[in-house]
């Protein structure tokens, strides 16, 4: 089973394919390559399990493959890193024609994205993102970029992708608490878009824990599609596409104060929503049976629904550092309801400050 979606961007305008088997599909790949030879940027957890398997595939249909095998950990999203990628890109006289492909989960699609967006002012590159928070959401968009010690993803660039291809094989070696991390930016899109989704992923979560073949490829499918229609009215994030954080400035707080790698992301974004919907119940949006509701999914998803025990002030001063601050204001996404979303920056401490004390 196989579908493809666009991401209308005009002349930058891309496919996502997603299925079964597409690691052995050249024939999604080579019509996108400016020259046959292509970099694959992979780490050393994916490489042996799909590198050979890509090779293998692009080097029957004629490409010359050369791999670069990085360390694996959002600890490596870093310049150092990214400066192996142009090392060995120089060494091995990769031309602007130069395909960069991804082949793991959101660090590296965010790192070789934008070593893409640098290397001779810009090369084409493919996204094959391994990991469900990959395929729904890091791959597609074309945000990239790397850590800085001060701060996550503050050093990028808004670069797109020629094509993504979402194997949906390479989530069954995917340690389960990385599937429910990315199961909770599936329920995101729900929370934010489509109330209908959401009423699906109640009845389908335990059919996507078991990786049914069927569910996920349409939890992907909606995921994308929710994303692409979000980017494609707004690439940059002039305003809407932030409703794509939801839960993140609290989730970011919590990855911040519990230190990175102890909460994964979507753990963190989990229990972010939960406060989001919290905090948007007590300025009277939704009821307190949304929130439960909320919870429940959250929960069912096997990610945490209550944040950790943090001191007030620790909390305001990690959410301070959030890139949707605006002249100093913390702006949340709260939803007006179920499946709809707002941006505000009007919301009172003392709402916040019972949200977190009541945690
Ligand atoms: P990750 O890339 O660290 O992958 C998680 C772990 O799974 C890693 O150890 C990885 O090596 C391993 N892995 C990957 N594929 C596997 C497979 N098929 N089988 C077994 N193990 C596999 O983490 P992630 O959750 O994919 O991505 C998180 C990153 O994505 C963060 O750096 C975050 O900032 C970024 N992100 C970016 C965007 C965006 O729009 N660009 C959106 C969301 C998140
Ligand atoms: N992950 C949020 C975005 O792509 O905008």
């Amino acid at each position: 089973m196989q579908t493809t979606l666009k991401v209308d961007l005009g002349d930058r305008s891309y496919p996502i394919h997603i299925g079964a088997g597409l690691l052995e599909r050249a024939e999604l790949i080579v019509p996108h390559l400016a020259q046959k030879r292509v970099a694959v940027v992979t780490n050393t957890t994916v490489a042996p399990l799909y590198l050979e398997r890509l090779t293998a595939t692009l080097t029957a249909a004629g490409v010359a493959v050369h791999p670069i095998v990085l360390p694996d950990g959002e600890a490596y999203k870093n310049w150092e890193t990214l400066n192996r990628i142009f090392d060995a890109l120089l060494t091995w006289r990769a031309e602007r024609k130069t395909t960069l492909i991804a082949l793991g989960g959101g660090v590296i699609g965010d790192m070789t994205g934008f070593a893409a967006a640098c290397y001779q002012r810009g090369v084409p590159f493919i996204q094959i993102p391994t990991t469900l928070l990959s395929q729904v959401d890091s791959s597609v968009g074309g945000k990239t970029g790397i850590n800085h010690p001060l701060g996550k993803n503050m050093i990028g660039a808004f670069y797109q992708p020629k094509a993504v291809l979402a194997d949906t094989d390479t989530l069954k070696t995917l340690p389960p608490r990385e599937l429910s991390a990315g199961l909770a930016e599936v329920i995101k899109y729900g929370f934010i878009w489509d109330e209908a989704f959401l009423v699906w992923l109640e009845a389908h979560m335990e059919k996507l824990r078991a990786l049914d073949a069927e569910a996920v490829t349409h939890a992907i499918y909606r995921s994308c599609e929710i994303k692409a229609q979000v980017v494609a009215q707004d690439e940059r994030e002039g305003g809407l596409r932030a409703i794509l954080n939801l839960g993140h400035t609290f989730g970011h707080a919590i990855e911040t104060g519990m230190g990175y790698g102890n909460w994964l992301h979507g753990e963190a974004v989990g229990a972010g929503m939960v406060l989001a919907a919290q905090t948007s119940q007590r300025l009277g949006w939704i009821a307190e049976a949304d929130v439960a509701r909320a919870r429940a999914l959250i929960r069912a998803a096997g990610l945490p629904d209550a944040a950790p025990d943090m001191a007030l002030e620790a909390w305001f001063d990690y959410m301070g550092h959030d890139k949707k601050v605006e002249s100093g204001q913390l702006r949340f996404v709260l939803l007006k309801k179920l499946g709809e979303a707002v941006i505000t920056g009007d919301v009172p401490k003392d709402v916040l400050t019972g949200v977190l004390a009541a945690r």
